[in-house]
C-alpha cells in the first residue's frame, strides 16, 4: 500500500498575536516552509511517531509529544493502528507555527488514511482543526486556534477565537525579511505570562487588547488598499504594545531596529516572542523589488549574528 501523505504550511502572524488568545482580531499568513507526514499500517500493530528519527508511542512515556500524539489519534477513533513519520522544516518554538503544521500534517496524512482503509468515508477541514487542535492543546494548553488555522488554510486572513478566518483580499503580495533570534522560547508559558500579566494588572489589559483591536482593523484596510507604508507603522505601533506586555527580547528589539534602519517599512515579532522570530516589511511589489529591499535587511542581521530569510505573502 502507498502510503498516505499530509502537509501543512508553517505561518507569521502579522498582527495581534497574544491578544487574540482573549478574544480580539488578528492576521495571519501561511509561509511556504512546513512539515510534512506519511502514514503506513503499522508493521507492530501498534499505532507509533516517529519525529527526527525518534519514536513515540501514545500514552506511554509522559512526554508532550506522546500526549499530543495520543490526543490527535482520540479524534479518529476507527483509525487502525498507523505508523506514522513526520518532519517539520520550522525551528520549534521559533514563532513560525512548527507545532502547528506538524498537527495538521499528521491529521491530514491520517485522515488520508482512513479514507483510503474504509475506516472513515470522507474527512471534512472541520475535522482537520479538530485533530490538529487536541494536538496544540497539549504543547500550548489555551491556544487561540490561529496556529492550526494558518497551518490548515494558508493565505492571509483575518482571525477570532469566535467567528474563525476571514480570508483577506490583498492588493498585492507583501514581502517580509523572516528573522530568527536562534533562540526559542515556550509558547505556553509566554501565553501564561500575558495572562497572568492581565490578571494583575486589568488597567494593562484594558489599554492593550483595545489598542491592538484598532492596529489589525486598520492593518486589514491597509493590506486591502496596498498601503504598504501604513501597514509598515502599523507593525511599528504593534510591536511597542508588545514590548509593553514584556513579551519582546532585547535581541528582537535589537532585530527590528536593524531592519527599520536597513530600510524595512515596520518590524515586530512573530508569534508567542520571548525568542523566537520576527518580520521586517519589505518596501517591494514585486519579486526584484522584494530580493532587492531583502538585501540589506538580510545583511545587517547576519553582520548581528542573526539569520533571515525572505518569505512572500499572497
Ligand atoms: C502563537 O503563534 C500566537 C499566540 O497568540 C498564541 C495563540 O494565539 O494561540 C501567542
Amino acid at each position: 500500500m502507498t502510503p498516505a501523505r499530509g502537509a501543512a504550511c508553517g505561518k507569521v502572524i502579522l498582527l495581534g498575536e497574544h491578544a487574540v488568545v482573549h478574544g480580539t482580531p488578528a492576521i495571519a499568513a501561511g509561509i511556504e516552509r512546513g512539515a510534512e507526514a506519511t502514514v503506513i499500517p503499522a508493521p507492530e500493530g501498534r499505532s507509533s511517531l516517529h519525529l527526527a528519527g525518534i519514536e513515540h508511542l501514545p500514552g506511554e512515556a509522559k512526554t508532550p509529544l506522546c500526549h499530543a500524539f495520543a490526543a490527535l489519534l482520540a479524534t479518529f477513533p476507527d483509525l487502525p493502528p498507523v505508523r506514522i513519520t513526520a518532519e517539520s522544516r520550522l525551528l520549534p518554538g521559533g514563532g513560525l507555527g512548527s507545532s502547528a503544521a506538524l498537527g495538521v500534517a499528521i491529521a491530514r496524512a491520517a485522515a488520508t488514511f482512513a479514507t483510503s482503509t474504509g475506516s472513515a468515508t470522507s474527512v471534512d477541514a472541520a475535522q482537520i482543526l479538530a485533530a490538529a487542535g487536541a494536538w496544540e492543546r497539549v504543547f500550548h494548553g489555551n491556544p487561540s486556534g490561529i496556529d492550526t488555522t494558518a497551518a490548515a488554510l494558508g493565505g492571509c486572513f483575518l482571525y477570532t477565537r469566535a467567528e474563525g478566518a476571514s480570508p483577506l483580499a490583498l492588493r498585492h503580495d507583501v514581502w517580509l525579511a523572516v528573522g530568527s533570534t536562534g533562540t526559542s522560547a515556550s509558547t505556553k508559558s509566554m501565553v501564561e505570562s500575558v495572562a497572568r500579566l492581565f490578571e494583575r494588572k486589568p488597567e494593562v489589559r484594558d489599554h492593550t487588547l483595545p489598542a491592538i483591536t484598532a492596529l489589525v482593523r486598520n492593518a486589514a484596510l491597509a493590506l486591502e488598499a496596498g498601503d504598504l507604508k501604513g501597514l509598515g507603522h502599523l507593525l511599528d505601533l504593534n510591536q511597542m504594545l508588545l514590548a509593553g506586555i514584556f513579551v519582546s527580547t532585547e535581541d528582537l528589539e535589537r532585530m527590528c531596529l536593524l531592519a527599520r534602519e536597513a530600510g524595512a517599512l515596520g518590524a515586530k515579532l512573530t508569534g508567542a516572542g520571548g525568542g523566537g522570530s520576527l518580520i521586517a516589511l519589505l518596501d517591494a511589489r514585486s519579486d526584484d523589488d522584494a530580493a532587492r529591499a531583502a538585501a540589506p535587511v538580510l545583511a545587517a542581521w547576519r553582520a548581528a549574528g542573526y539569520d533571515g530569510q525572505l518569505a512572500r505573502i499572497s
